[in-house]
C-alpha cells in the first residue's frame, strides 16, 4: 500500500534543510517497489530512492517522488568458519553493527556509528578506521530496473574502490540495492592499525571486538557532529587522490601535510587542507565549516541549500588557490529533476 507522508524532506535527510518534493513513499517490499517504480516511470515522474538521507543535499525542490528504503529483515547462517549475514537494504546500519557485536559476530566494529541504511553501504563503499564495506561484503542483491528481476552480484562484481562502486558507474540509476550479504570470519583478527586505534595494542590482554567498537564510537562522538543536534552529512568532500610527485612537491612546501599511500597515488587529508586555509568556523548564512572537523559542513539551524552550496564553492576555491588540489564532494547533490553537482550548479549561474 502506498503511504504518502509530508512532502517536506527536512525529516528525511540528516542535513535537515527545509526542501519540498512531490511525494514521499515508504517501501516495505520488493513487490511494492516494482509496482510503484513502474507506475512512476510510466507517468514520466522523477524518482529518488533514499535510505536515511545521510549523504545527500537537496539543492532545490525535488519535482518527483522520494521512495524511502524500509525493506526490513535479517537472516544469519552459521558456517564452520564464518557467520553469514543476509541483511535487507532498509535495516539501519549502525543498529546492525551494534547488534552484531552483542551477538558475538566480530568484524563490523570499525564501521560503528556510520549513519544510513545497510542497502546504501555498498553505494559508496562506506569506510572508517581502516575498514571498508568491501572487507566484510560477500554479495549485494540488486533489483534491475530494466528486467525488474533480483540479481546477485559478487563482491568483485561490485568494483569497490575508495568511496566508489559499480553503482556510481555502469549501474548508475539502473539498479536498487535490496539486500547485502556479509561474511564474518569466526577466526577474527582485530584491525587496529588506524591512528587513533593503535593504542589498543598496548595491553598484554588481546583486544576484543567490543573494545574496538566502544573506542570507535567514542572517537566518532568526540570528532563528528551529531546530526540529531546539528544537521550535516559527514565528510562533505572526499579525500583527494594525487600523483606521488604532486604529493612530494606539496610536502616540500608544507612538511606537515597529511597523506596516505594508496596504490601508486597518495590520498591527501582534505580536512587538513581546509583547516590550513583557516576555514574552520567559516560561515555563509546558516552553513558553517565545523570548528573541530574542517571536512564537515554543518547546518546551524536555519541554513538553506544555497548557503551550503556557496560555502562549499568557497572552500573548494580556497583549497585550489593554495594547493592546486581539486576537491570533489562526497555528498550527493539532488536537484529538481535528479542528481546534479557543484560544478553544474556554478556553471548554470554564469
Ligand atoms: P542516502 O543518503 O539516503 O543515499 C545516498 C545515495 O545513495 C543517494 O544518491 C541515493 O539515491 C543512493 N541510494 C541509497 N540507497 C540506495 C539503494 N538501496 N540502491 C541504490 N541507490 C541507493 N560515510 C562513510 O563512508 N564513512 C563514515 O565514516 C561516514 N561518517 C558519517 C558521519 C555522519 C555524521 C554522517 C551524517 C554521514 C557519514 N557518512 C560516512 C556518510 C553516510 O553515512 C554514508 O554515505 C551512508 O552509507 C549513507 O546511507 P543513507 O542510507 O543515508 O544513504
Ligand atoms: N585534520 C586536520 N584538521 C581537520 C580535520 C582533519 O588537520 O579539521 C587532519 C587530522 O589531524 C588527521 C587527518 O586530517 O591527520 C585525517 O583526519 P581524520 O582521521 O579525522 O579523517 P578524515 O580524513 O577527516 C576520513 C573519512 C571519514 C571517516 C574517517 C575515519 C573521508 C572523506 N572521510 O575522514 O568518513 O570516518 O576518515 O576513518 O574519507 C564520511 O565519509 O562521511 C566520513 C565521515
Amino acid at each position: 500500500m502506498q503511504t504518502s507522508l509530508t512532502p517536506n524532506l527536512k525529516p528525511f535527510h540528516t542535513f535537515a534543510i527545509s526542501q519540498t518534493c512531490s511525494n514521499v513513499v515508504e517501501i516495505h517490499s520488493i513487490e511494492q517497489l516494482i509496482e510503484i517504480y513502474q507506475s512512476l516511470l510510466e507517468a514520466k515522474q522523477a524518482v529518488l530512492f533514499l535510505g536515511k538521507g545521510s549523504n545527500v543535499l537537496f539543492t532545490d525542490h525535488f519535482d518527483g517522488t522520494v521512495l524511502l528504503n524500509r525493506l526490513m529483515g535479517i537472516e544469519v547462517v552459521e558456517g564452520e568458519e564464518h557467520w553469514q549475514l543476509h541483511i535487507n537494504g532498509g535495516e539501519d546500519w549502525p543498529t546492525i553493527v551494534e547488534w552484531s557485536i552483542k551477538q558475538g559476530y566480530a568484524g563490523l566494529e570499525n564501521l560503528a556509528l556510520i549513519p544510513g541504511c545497510s542497502g546504501s553501504a555498498p553505494i559508496q563503499n562506506i569506510g572508517a578506521y581502516g575498514v571498508e564495506f568491501q572487507d566484510v561484503c560477500e554479495y549485494v542483491d540488486i533489483l534491475c530496473l530494466d528486467s525488474w528481476k533480483v540479481k546477485r552480484l559478487s563482491k568483485l562484481e561490485c568494483k569497490f574502490g575508495y568511496r566508489d562502486s559499480i553503482f556510481k558507474h555502469e549501474l548508475y540509476q539502473k539498479a536498487i540495492v535490496v539486500a547485502v550479504g556479509l561474511k564474518l570470519a569466526k577466526y577474527w583478527k582485530p584491525n587496529i592499525a588506524y591512528g587513533p586505534l593503535k593504542s589498543l595494542d598496548e595491553s598484554d590482554v588481546p583486544v576484543t571486538a567490543k573494545e574496538i567498537f566502544n573506542r570507535v564510537c567514542s572517537i566518532r562522538m568526540s570528532k563528528l557532529p551529531d546530526p540529531n543536534r546539528q544537521g550535516n552529512a559527514g565528510s562533505f568532500f572526499k579525500n583527494p587522490m594525487v600523483e606521488r610527485n604532486k604529493f612530494e612537491d606539496l610536502q616540500a612546501q608544507y612538511p606537515d601535510i597529511v597523506g596516505y599511500s594508496s596504490g601508486d597515488k597518495v590520498k591527501l587529508a582534505a580536512g587538513w587542507l581546509i583547516d590550513q586555509c583557516g576555514l574552520k568556523g567559516h560561515q555563509v548564512g546558516g552553513a558553517m565549516v565545523h570548528p573541530q572537523q574542517a571536512l564537515v559542513i554543518v547546518n546551524q539551524g536555519e541554513a538553506t541549500s544555497k548557503d551550503v552550496i556557496e560555502l562549499a564553492a568557497y572552500v573548494k576555491q580556497k583549497v585550489w588557490e593554495k594547493y592546486q588540489v581539486e576537491l570533489e564532494h562526497e555528498v550527493r547533490f539532488i536537484g529538481s529533476d535528479g542528481e546534479t553537482n557543484l560544478t553544474q550548479i556554478l556553471e548554470s549561474r554564469k
